[in-house]
């Protein structure tokens, strides 16, 4: 008897923590990006005090282009070798978190994150940064697939290299989100695109798979561009084939092809192709990355009305559920992250039109980097949240906006539409570049925990 309690008692136990959560502060540390912490010591705007608020949070590394790696310092690999330094010493497992982002043709529906690599292999304009003709259009991304590897394949020889501590790569923001819904209807999301983007991240999801000590998370967009799932009217929940059926309407249904059922497919059919050694690795998703969507805690919030537009999933608690449930349709059964770290004023944009503005929110932090979300996770009906992090650098530009000593090579015109509306930030320097500006408003009215976050201010 004793057995079977304990054995029972073992089970519950595993079950609640979410085993193997690469987060989880029992028996992680977060190792601090020396990138980060820089660029806030270097701060003029912001006071002593709170540069130490924030200098020591862990706000993910991007390795934006093959020049972080090893060259540009503090690299990828100077970050590791310090993390690895300090695990000699620590009591705890530490943990790095960098985003794997240099995929050709990036960033396809916007132009403020163009990158480095085009699918013709040629290097972007440099007065614009966008690619050539035929990087969009001559149904060949071979070349830049070939220089992506070459980046996949230096980043997981140096990954390769440090086996004794945790680490998390975060797969390429808004790519697979871009081919759910801006296939053909952006100019530059074109067939060829996608070729890059699917190849490319079936690539790096199989070499990274290599890595024995990966923790894989995939991003997955957020609420106010995914969260449209199902509008079928419906009287219980028994009418919307095991989705909950609210105010009328299923959240989501299994009879409509909306965003997030698009996404969900997306993912299923990479996962049959790539197989189970490799998607073991795969942790779960990323919501929110380098967005602004409230997280709806402690408010079941809506600030930006889109229930109003039949999007049930408006806040990422809400968006984490809607697409657990389809992904646990689709047989996938992962763990989640969310970006907290710029959703802290839910009510800097509240309209839908505000919130699809994506670029230079004078927002506020939000929640700072944990895995103590046994409140939040409360809430959740069907997703399993790991964490909260912080993955688009908190104080670094979304794209650049041009204006009294600022000229631009990649201007998104999101990144000028609300300069007179007061939420959001011009002039702005291009997109990664730190704003000292911008992260005095982020800190303005901060508090670590949250309590008072979700208010109006
Ligand atoms: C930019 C990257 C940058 C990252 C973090 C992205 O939007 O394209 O260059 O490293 O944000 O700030």
């Amino acid at each position: 008897l004793f057995m079977k309690v304990a054995l029972i008692l073992l089970a519950i136990f595993s079950a609640a923590l979410a085993a193997g959560n690469p987060y989880d502060l029992n028996t992680h540390e977060y190792f601090v990006n020396p990138w980060f912490e820089n660029e806030v010591d270097a701060s003029k705007t912001l006071s002593q005090n709170e540069k130490d608020a924030i200098r020591t949070k862990a706000a993910a590394f991007w390795v934006d282009t093959m020049d972080v790696i090893q060259k540009r310092e503090p690299s990828l690999k100077t970050l590791l070798s310090q993390a690895s330094e300090r695990q000699k010493v620590a009591t705890k497992k530490v943990t790095v978190t960098y985003i794997h982002y240099d995929l050709p043709n990036r960033d396809c529906a916007a132009k403020a994150s163009n990158g480095e690599i085009c699918c013709s292999g040629n290097k972007p304009d440099p007065s614009t940064g966008a690619c050539d003709d035929a990087s969009y259009h001559s149904g060949d991304c071979s070349k830049g697939l070939a220089l992506y590897k070459q980046y996949t394949d230096e980043v997981v020889s140096v990954l390769k290299q440090f086996p004794n501590i945790e680490i998390v790569a975060i797969i390429e923001p808004d790519s697979l989100p871009n081919l759910a819904t801006n296939l053909d209807s952006e100019p530059h999301c074109t067939q060829t695109t996608k070729l890059g983007y699917l190849e490319g991240v079936k690539y790096a999801l199989k070499s990274l798979s290599a890595v024995s000590n990966i923790n894989m998370y995939i991003d997955a967009a957020h609420g106010g561009w995914l969260g449209w799932c199902g509008t079928h009217q419906c009287g219980s929940d028994n009418e919307c084939g095991g989705y909950k059926c609210s105010k009328g309407y299923c959240e989501c249904t299994p009879y409509s092809n909306n965003n997030a059922q698009k996404y969900v497919a997306e993912i299923k059919q990479i996962f049959d192709e790539v197989g189970s050694s490799v998607t073991e690795k795969v942790r779960g998703f990323a919501t929110n990355v380098a967005n602004y969507q409230p997280l709806g805690f402690p408010e079941d919030s809506d600030p930006c009305n889109l229930k109003s537009q039949y999007n049930f999933a408006f806040n990422e608690i809400r968006y984490m559920d809607v697409l657990d449930r389809l992904f646990k349709h689709a047989g996938i059964n992962k763990s989640w992250i969310t970006d907290t770290g710029r959703n802290g004023n839910n009510y800097v944009r509240t309209s839908p039109h505000a919130c699809q503005q994506w670029c230079n929110i004078k927002g506020r932090l939000g929640r700072v980097p944990t895995s103590q979300v046994s409140d939040i996770q409360s809430k959740l009906e069907s997703a399993t949240l790991d964490a909260l992090a912080w993955l688009k650098t908190p104080g670094e530009s979304d794209g650049c906006s041009p204006g009294s000593g600022v000229t631009c090579v990649r201007v998104d015109s999101m990144c000028q539409r609300d300069c007179y509306e007061g939420y959001q930030k011009c002039p702005a320097p291009e997109a990664g570049k730190w704003d000292d500006d911008m992260i005095k408003f982020l800190m303005s009215g901060w508090t670590p925990n949250g309590e008072e976050l979700s208010l109006q201010t």
